[in-house]
């Protein structure tokens, strides 16, 4: 078991990576003799809900999977069944799911009675090496991804990797896209790990599934310290190939390629403008596309079913843009990441036009 300790603006909690069973005195703590609603949805809980019922008493709040939960209609439900389940400000809620579940039990403790705890038990690898951590929230409106949303960091993260064994091939390669995420910003030696290490750990060698969720956890933690709410300009690292790739989501139409999916092709077009812009060797967007292909992930705009002309548009609405100024993470080759703030729209449309 690893124990990883967030300190983030003042507010500390533990990601604990390893058997849910064994953090079962923790979940007791918080829960001081009540039963705790969770949050989750029909698949995960007929998977994993008896692993959690078997630790304290809890009821299930359910709501629809994956990214259609992150809707307006899906938060006013989770509120009225909270106020239904007469919850008070001092009673976690748990989050056991993926990162959409994450996503909306965050936003809707965080706004309940002004903000009640949340404990994430993250099931998929994506939740469990990124999004379970860090206190971003969010639901997708007016088309758009992630629109609306409030920083509401966890009391606690119980990431257990045995709980991934039951998801599926696709659901793990997206996930898997954020952690090579983590080698590209800024820690080169991770990504060659990645391509040494990639195919056994999807393969579910769960040594290196962990070591990996550590990895990413220990650098979201810092990244997350440093800039606990996305005002610096380190934590935008965070979203590289993810302007490209909400983007990708939202022109795609929300829902239909998988985040992770995204990112991974957004990485690529993140790595292939660089080069344009001659700031990145040419050969590390090679490498980058190479591994990710090889995982089985999307790398090229041409496997996708979207309207190119749609892009810059969602890319210029993009929330880290500042005063009618695009910007956008870009690199000067693997794990040089960096955040531009001067991104011209022209030199951007021509590259997404010609993009391959
Ligand atoms: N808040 C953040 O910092 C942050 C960071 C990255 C991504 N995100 C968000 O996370 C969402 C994506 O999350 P995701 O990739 O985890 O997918 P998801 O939550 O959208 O969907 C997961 C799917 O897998 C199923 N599933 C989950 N766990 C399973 C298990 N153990 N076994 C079998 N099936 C299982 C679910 O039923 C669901 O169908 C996106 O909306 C993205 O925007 C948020
Ligand atoms: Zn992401």
């Amino acid at each position: 078991m690893t124990t990883i300790a967030v300190n983030a603006g003042g507010q500390r909690y533990d990601v604990v990576i390893g058997p849910l069973a064994a953090a079962a005195d923790r979940l007791q703590q918080l829960a001081r003799g009540r039963t705790l609603p969770v949050v989750s949805d029909a698949r995960v809980w007929a998977l994993h809900g008896q692993a959690l019922a078997v630790l304290l008493p809890v009821r299930p709040l359910f709501v629809p999977e994956g990214e259609e939960a992150k809707q307006w209609p899906h938060l006013q439900a989770l509120i009225t069944r909270f106020t239904e389940f007469n919850l008070d400000r001092s009673t976690p809620v748990l989050a056991l799911g993926g990162g959409s579940i994450g996503d909306l039990t965050g936003i809707a403790a965080g706004l309940f009675k002004r903000g009640c705890p949340v404990v994430h038990i993250p099931t998929t690898l994506l939740a469990q090496a990124d999004s379970a951590v860090g206190g971003k929230t969010a639901i997708d409106a007016e088309g758009q991804k992630n629109l609306v949303g409030l920083f509401h960091q966890p009391a606690l993260v119980l990431a257990d990797p045995a709980l991934l064994d039951t998801l599926d091939a696709r659901q793990l390669r997206a996930g898997y896209a954020e952690v090579v995420k983590y080698g590209l910003i800024d820690d080169p030696a991770f990504f060659a790990w990645c391509e040494a290490n990639g195919q056994a750990l999807l393969a579910g060698d769960q040594a290196l599934v962990e070591q990996a969720i550590a990895t990413c956890i220990r650098a979201k933690a810092r990244t997350v310290e440093h800039d606990v709410e996305d005002k610096i300009g380190t934590r935008a690292l965070l979203n590289l190939g993810h302007t490209f790739g909400h983007a990708i989501e939202s022109a795609a139409g929300l829902g239909t390629s998988l985040h992770g999916e995204a990112v991974a092709l957004g990485m690529c077009l993140a790595h292939d403008f660089s080069v344009e812009l001659g700031l990145c060797p040419q050969a590390d967007a090679a490498r980058v596309r190479e591994h990710l292909a090889s995982i089985g992930l999307p790398t090229t705009l041409a496997e996708m079913e979207l309207e190119r002309g749609r892009l810059l548009l969602l890319m210029s609405a993009d929330k880290k843009n500042d005063a009618g100024k695009l910007k956008l993470v870009l690199t000067r080759g693997v794990g040089g990441a960096f955040l531009s703030d001067g991104v011209a729209s022209g030199p951007l449309a021509t590259f997404l036009e010609g993009a391959r």
